[in-house]
């Protein structure tokens, strides 16, 4: 037996609940992990809450990312005792996730853990820090450099905009932080924000172009603040979409795409190819600063995670959850 969060569905009503799991009810897999810690991210949240149609068949062990031990392994590239993390791969959605003491899953989609980052910073970057820097990499292949000119980060007091703040600042950008939490503007400044705006300006009517301001963003919103975002874009700028905290639609027009040459990249981090993911874990492992890591992280116990999940789409979470899954002193 083992503990799990597990969600269940009966008569059309979702049921969570913290209970022990049989060892014989996980699903397949060719490697088993005893999972150290786990995260709380914006998709997790969705899950739990019923909120989004994210899982999608029951019972369902939530939970997109873990860091964790192999505990066995049938798999050629991993041996019990290797610290490997999972990211996404549909884990938490399909196949059981990362908020239990053990998972099992395809050793295809297990990461092996750099040595530079310890697990429960490996869950503090986790799926929301994995994608800051896949947004990252997608700017700089694109061509957006630091003397381009200022870049936007939306939703940048939540978990992939800090990640993002200040992996952009560490690389030199000039950074816009873009917050509905004025509140949070040391905050950012802290990570390495030159500049603060405010959310309502990229909430009112979209035009179809406004004045170029920024030559690159990362947004985390959609909705009206990425059509505002896009019309706000420098000539031949880029902007990294990967989220829909404000919204799956987007009513832009053509215009800057068409006349400013603006491009748009979609950023998944679920199904990305193995080899982009270890070059974003070996990226993150060398230049994420690790003190200002533990400065965006607060952590959740596990008993916890069901009640935090509702107040997380309430957006007034902050940078990064961690869930420590293994008992103290099981933690590496
Ligand atoms: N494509 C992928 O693979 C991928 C991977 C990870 C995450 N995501 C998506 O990216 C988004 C952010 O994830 P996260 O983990 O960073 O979540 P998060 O920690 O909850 O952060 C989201 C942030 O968005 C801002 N926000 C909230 N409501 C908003 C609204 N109505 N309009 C505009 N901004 C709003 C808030 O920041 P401020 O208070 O600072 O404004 C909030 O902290 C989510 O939609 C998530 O599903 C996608």
């Amino acid at each position: 037996m083992f503990d799990a969060i597990v969600i269940d569905k009966s008569d059309d009503q979702q049921i969570v609940s913290l209970r022990h799991v049989a060892d014989g009810e996980i699903p397949e897999g060719d490697v088993l992990v005893d999972v150290a810690y786990s995260t709380l991210n914006y998709k997790d949240a969705l899950a739990i809450t019923g909120a989004g149609p994210v899982v999608r068949s029951f019972p369902m062990v939530p939970g997109i990312d873990f860091a964790g031990v192999v505990a066995e392994s049938a798999h050629p590239d991993f041996k019990p005792g290797d610290r490997v993390v999972l990211n996404g791969w549909g884990v938490g959605e399909k196949h059981w996730g990362g908020l239990a003491r053990r998972a099992r899953v395809s050793g295809d989609w297990l990461i092996p853990l750099p040595d530079a980052i310890d697990m429960r910073r490996a869950m503090a970057i986790g799926t929301a820090g994995y994608t800051a820097m896949l947004c990252v990499l997608a700017l700089e292949r694109n061509g957006i450099t630091p003397d381009k000119g200022e870049v936007a980060i939306t939703g940048a007091a939540g978990g992939v905009g800090s990640v993002a703040t200040t992996l952009l600042a560490g690389r030199g950008y000039d950074v816009t932080a873009i917050t509905g939490r004025a509140g949070e503007a040391d905050y950012l400044k802290s990570l390495g924000a030159r500049t603060i705006v405010d959310r309502a300006e990229l909430t009112g009517k979209v035009r179809p172009l406004a004045k170029e301001r920024w030559a690159g963003a990362i947004d985390v919103a959609g909705g009206t603040v990425l059509a505002n975002l896009l019309a706000s874009i420098r000539y031949r700028g880029v902007v990294a979409a990967c989220g829909l905290a404000a919204g799956m639609d987007l009513p832009a027009s053509v215009a800057p795409f068409i006349l400013r040459g603006v491009t748009l990249v979609g950023i998944d981090s679920v199904m990305c190819p193995r080899e982009e993911r270890l070059e974003a874990w070996q990226q993150l492992a060398k230049e994420l600063d690790l003190q200002t890591l533990d400065t965006l992280t607060v952590e959740v116990a596990f008993e916890d995670v069901i009640e935090t999940a509702s107040s997380f789409l309430a957006g007034s979470v902050r940078g990064r959850i961690v869930v420590p899954i293994a008992p103290c002193g099981e933690h590496r």
